[in-house]
C-alpha cells in the first residue's frame, strides 16, 4: 500500500510531465540517466519480451546527423499543411533545435523477432510489441519528470535514416528519438494546448458504458 504522500507523489507526476523542446547544455548525472533507463526496463511488456533497446548518443555529430534527418522529413511534412504550413513546420523546427540543444537524445527501439516467433499473447496482435516499447518510454517520460529533468518525443523522421545514422539492423524499429536534459521552463501545461492547437479533451465525453456511443 502507498502512503497518502506516496500516492500523491505518483498522480503528480503524471499530471505535471510535459513533452518539452529547448534544453540546456548542463550535463545529466550518470546515475540519473540509469534511472530513467531502469524505470523503462521495468515497463510492462507483451509475453515479458522486452523488445527495447536503447542507443544513447551524446557526440554533438551524431545529434546533429539525427537533426538532419528531422529536418528532411520536416520539410517534407510542409507540403501537406498549405495553410498553416508556417506554424506547423515552426513547431517541428523547434524540435530539431531540442535535438541538437539536449546533452542526450535516447533513440529506443523495438526488436519484433526478440523472444522467437511465438511470444505469449502476441500472435493476434503483432503490434504489441510496439506498444509494450511505448510503454517503456512513458516510463521513462515520468522518471525524468521525478528526476527533475526533461523530455520531448522527436517523431517524424525515416526510419531507415535514422537505421543507417545509428547503425541499427533492418528488421529493428525506430520507435522514437527522445531529447533529455534540463531546462529552464518546464511546461505547465501541453505546448500545442498553450498555442490553442488542440484542447484537452473531457475525459466524461470519452467514456462508454456497456456499449459504444452509450454514455
Ligand atoms: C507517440 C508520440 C509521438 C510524438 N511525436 C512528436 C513529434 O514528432 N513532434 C513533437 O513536437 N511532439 C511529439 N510528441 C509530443 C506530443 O506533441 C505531446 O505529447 C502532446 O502535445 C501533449 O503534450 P504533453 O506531452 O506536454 O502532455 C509525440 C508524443 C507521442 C506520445
Amino acid at each position: 500500500m502507498l502512503s497518502r504522500e506516496e500516492k500523491d507523489a505518483v498522480y503528480k507526476v503524471i499530471y505535471n510531465r510535459r513533452d518539452v523542446r529547448s534544453f540546456l547544455p548542463t550535463p545529466i548525472p550518470e546515475d540519473k540517466l540509469h534511472n530513467i533507463l531502469k524505470a523503462a526496463h521495468h515497463a510492462p511488456s507483451v509475453g515479458f519480451m522486452q523488445p527495447w533497446n536503447f542507443v544513447i548518443v551524446s557526440s554533438d555529430e551524431t545529434k546533429e546527423k539525427l537533426a538532419w534527418a528531422a529536418d528532411k522529413e520536416r520539410r517534407a511534412l510542409a507540403i501537406h499543411y498549405e495553410d498553416e504550413g508556417e506554424k506547423e513546420t515552426k513547431f517541428l523546427g523547434l524540435k530539431i533545435q531540442g535535438l541538437k540543444e539536449a546533452p542526450i537524445t535516447i533513440c529506443v527501439t523495438c526488436d519484433p523477432t526478440r523472444g522467437g516467433s511465438h511470444v505469449l499473447g502476441r500472435n493476434s496482435i503483432p503490434e504489441t510489441d510496439m506498444l509494450s516499447t511505448a510503454c517503456a518510454i512513458q516510463n521513462m517520460w515520468l522518471a525524468a519528470c521525478a528526476e527533475g529533468l526533461a523530455m520531448g518525443w522527436v517523431s517524424f523522421y525515416k526510419k531507415n535514416d535514422v537505421r543507417d545514422i545509428l547503425n541499427i539492423p533492418p528488421h529493428v524499429e525506430p520507435i522514437a528519438l527522445l531529447s533529455i536534459g534540463y531546462t529552464e521552463n518546464y511546461p505547465t501545461a501541453p505546448i500545442l494546448e498553450t498555442a490553442n492547437w488542440e484542447k484537452r479533451r473531457s475525459v466524461e465525453d470519452l467514456i462508454f458504458t456497456d456499449q459504444w456511443n452509450n454514455k
